[in-house]
C-alpha cells in the first residue's frame, strides 16, 4: 500500500459557496454562507460551514469572497490557424454571417505548422483557465481532410480529455457542390482514423453546411466507432438539428436559437442538453435563443463560450453569463448553474461542475462576495484564483 503523501488544502473565509449540491445547501446552487472547503488528493474531501471545518496542511483565507465550481466549457473550437477580425468588422458594418468564413479558417489551419496550431490551442486554453474554465471541450473542424483532422485531434487530445471530432463542419473547397461525396469520405475514412483520439462526434446541421440525412450519416458512423453524438443545430434558422439530436440521444444540441414548439417539447422529453452560446449570437448579431421557453419547459440548459475565430472569439464564460442574464432573461442562478453543472451534464461528467466530496477539486474564487457579481459587474475580470485538481492553477 502506498502512503498518501498529498497535502490537504483548506479554503476558509468563503462568503458564499456555490456547491451545485442542493442536498447540502440552499436552492439549486446548494449555497452555503460562511463556508469552507477541503481539497485532498486532487478531489474535494469536505464541504460545509467554516465553523465546523477540519484542519488542513495548507490554508487559504478567502476573506469573504465567493467560491464556485470551476466553469465547465462544453463547446469550443480552439485548434485553428489565423483569425477573422476583418470579417467581424464587416459584419458589424452590416454584412450577414453565412458560415462561409469557416473556409478561410480551414485554409489558414491547413497552412499552419504543427507548432503554430499547438501553441494557439495552448494559448486559448490558458486564456480559458484565467477566466475560470477548468474543464474545456475542444473541437476539430478546421482541417476537413483525414490528415488535417487527425492532426487537430492529436493536438486537442494532448491538451484535454474532451475531444470532439467535428468531422463535418462545412464541405471544404475541394468538395464544393459535392457535400454527399464529402460525407461518404468522412464515414469511410476520417472517422476510422480519428475516432481513437476523440470522445465525441459533432456535425454542423444547417443550410449551407450539412442537411439532416448527411448529418445523420456522420453521427451514426461516429457512434459505430464508439463516439457520442453532439450537434450544432438551429443556429441561423429553424431546421432539423434539434430533432436529429434528440432522435440519436445526443449529449447536447448547441446554439438552438431558432426553435419551434415541437423542438422545445422534444428536448424537454429527452436527456439531450440545450447548450446556448450567447457569445456567437453577440458577435454575429443573431437572435438569442429563447432560454426562458427552454427552461420553463424543463429543458436542461448549459452555457458555452464557443470560442472560435469566426462567430465568437471569446473564451469568457463570465461574459456569457452576463449576456444570458441581461439579454436572455436567465436568472443569475440559472446562468451560473448552466456554466458549471449544465456544462458538466453536456459533457456527461459527474465529477466536475459540483463541489461535493469525491468530485474533482476544480474551483474558482471571485474578487466579489457573491456569484451574482458575475452578471452584475460585466466585463470586470472577477476571477481571482483557480484551483484545478486541488492545485492553484492561476
Ligand atoms: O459554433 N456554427 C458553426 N461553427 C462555429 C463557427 C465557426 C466559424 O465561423 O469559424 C460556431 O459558431
Ligand atoms: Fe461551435
Amino acid at each position: 500500500m502506498t502512503a498518501n503523501t498529498s497535502r490537504s488544502t483548506v479554503l476558509t473565509g468563503i462568503g458564499t459557496l456555490v456547491t451545485n449540491d442542493p442536498t447540502v445547501g440552499e436552492g439549486p446552487l446548494g449555497l452555503i454562507r460562511d463556508a469552507a472547503v477541503v481539497f485532498d488528493g486532487g478531489v474535494v474531501a469536505w464541504v460545509g460551514r467554516a465553523d465546523s471545518a477540519p484542519a488542513g496542511d495548507v490554508g487559504h483565507d478567502l476573506d469573504g469572497r465567493a467560491v464556485l465550481p470551476g466553469f465547465v466549457e462544453s463547446h469550443s473550437h480552439l485548434v485553428f490557424g489565423g483569425e477573422r477580425a476583418e470579417e467581424f468588422a464587416a459584419r458589424m458594418a452590416g454584412q450577414p454571417y453565412a458560415a462561409g468564413g469557416i473556409r478561410n479558417t480551414i485554409e489558414a489551419t491547413r497552412n499552419a505548422t504543427d507548432e503554430q496550431l499547438e501553441a494557439n490551442t495552448r494559448r486559448l486554453l490558458d486564456e480559458s483557465l484565467r477566466s475560470g474554465s477548468t474543464t474545456v471541450e475542444c473541437k476539430t473542424g478546421y482541417g476537413q481532410t483525414v490528415a488535417h483532422e487527425l492532426r487537430s485531434t492529436t493536438i486537442a487530445a494532448s491538451l484535454t480529455d474532451e475531444v470532439t471530432l467535428l468531422a463535418a463542419h462545412v464541405p471544404p473547397p475541394e468538395y464544393a457542390g459535392r457535400a454527399d461525396d464529402y460525407v461518404a469520405m468522412v464515414c469511410a475514412e476520417m472517422i476510422d482514423a480519428c475516432a481513437p483520439q476523440a470522445k465525441w462526434i459533432d456535425v454542423f446541421c444547417e443550410t449551407g453546411a450539412f442537411d439532416r440525412d448527411q448529418a445523420h450519416a456522420v453521427l451514426t458512423a461516429g457512434m459505430a466507432k464508439g463516439l457520442i453524438p453532439r450537434v450544432h443545430g438551429n443556429q441561423l434558422r429553424e431546421g432539423p438539428g434539434v430533432q436529429l439530436a434528440v432522435e440519436l440521444g445526443a449529449a447536447s444540441v448547441d446554439h438552438v436559437c431558432y426553435t419551434t414548439q415541437a423542438d422545445i417539447d422534444a428536448l424537454a422529453q429527452s436527456s439531450t442538453v440545450a447548450t446556448l452560446l450567447p457569445g456567437a449570437d453577440f458577435s454575429t448579431r443573431n437572435k438569442y435563443p429563447d432560454a426562458r421557453a427552454l427552461l420553463d419547459a424543463g429543458v436542461t440548459v448549459a452555457l458555452g463560450a464557443d470560442c472560435n475565430p469566426g462567430t465568437s472569439y471569446t473564451t469568457s464564460l463570465p461574459f456569457c453569463i452576463a449576456i444570458a442574464v441581461r439579454d436572455m432573461h436567465m436568472t443569475p442562478d440559472e446562468a451560473v448553474w448552466a456554466a458549471t453543472a449544465g456544462g458538466a451534464r453536456a459533457l456527461q461528467r459527474a465529477d466536475v461542475g459540483v463541489l461535493r466530496p469525491g468530485a474533482r477539486a476544480d474551483a474558482l474564487a471571485l474578487d466579489a462576495p457573491s456569484y451574482l457579481h458575475l452578471a452584475y459587474r460585466p466585463g470586470v475580470p472577477l476571477v481571482r484564483d483557480v484551483w484545478r485538481g486541488g492545485e492553484l492553477a492561476w
